[in-house]
C-alpha cells in the first residue's frame, strides 16, 4: 500500500521511526511533510495533505503525528472520506480498521515512545476491514452523516 505520512513540529521526532516501520512492512511512504523542523508550522496543513493524498487515490491509508495526536485527528476528520482516530493502544489501532474502516492513524509523539509507535503502525497496517454486515451497516450510517443526511 501507499501510506501518506504527515507530521508537524510536535510529531517530527517520530517521523523517521514511523517511516522506517512502514517500509519494513513492505509499504511505500508518501511524504506529506514536514520535511524539516519548523517550530512555527501548523498541524492542519499536514492533516490536509494526508487527507488529500487519500482523496486523490495516491495513498490508501495515512498516518499523522503531532505532539498529542489530538490536533491532527480533529483536523483530518473534517475531510470527506477520512476516518481518522488517535490510538495509543494496539487494540484500538487494529480494531479501528477491522470494525470502523479507519483509514488514518493519529499518534502523539510527546505521549508515546518509539517502540510503541512501531507496534501501533504494525497493528494499523496489518489490519483489514471486516465487511461483516453489522460493521458495514454502521459504516454506512457514518457515511450518511458525512453527506449531511
Ligand atoms: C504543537 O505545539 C502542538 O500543539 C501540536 O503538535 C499538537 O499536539 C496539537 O494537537
Amino acid at each position: 500500500m501507499n501510506i501518506a505520512l504527515g507530521v508537524d513540529h510536535g510529531g517530527f521526532a517520530l517521523k523517521p521511526i514511523v517511516a522506517d516501520e512502514i517500509r519494513k512492512l513492505g509499504h511505500t511512504v508518501v511524504d506529506c511533510g514536514a520535511r524539516e523542523y519548523d517550530a512555527r508550522d501548523d498541524y492542519p496543513d499536514y492533516a490536509r495533505a494526508v487527507g488529500a493524498a487519500i482523496q486523490r487515490g495516491e495513498a490508501e491509508r495515512g498516518i499523522l503525528v503531532c505532539g498529542s495526536g489530538v490536533g491532527v485527528s480533529i483536523a483530518a476528520t473534517k475531510m470527506r472520506g477520512i476516518r481518522a482516530a488517535l490510538c495509543h493502544d494496539t487494540y484500538s489501532a487494529r480494531q479501528g480498521v477491522e470494525h470502523d474502516n479507519m483509514n488514518v492513524l493519529c499518534l502523539g509523539a510527546r505521549v508515546i515512545g518509539d517502540e510503541l509507535a512501531r507496534e501501533l503502525v504494525r497493528a494499523f497496517l496489518t489490519a483489514r476491514f471486516d465487511a461483516n454486515e453489522r460493521y458495514q451497516r454502521r459504516l454506512n450510517k457514518v457515511l450518511e452523516m458525512e453527506q449531511g443526511a
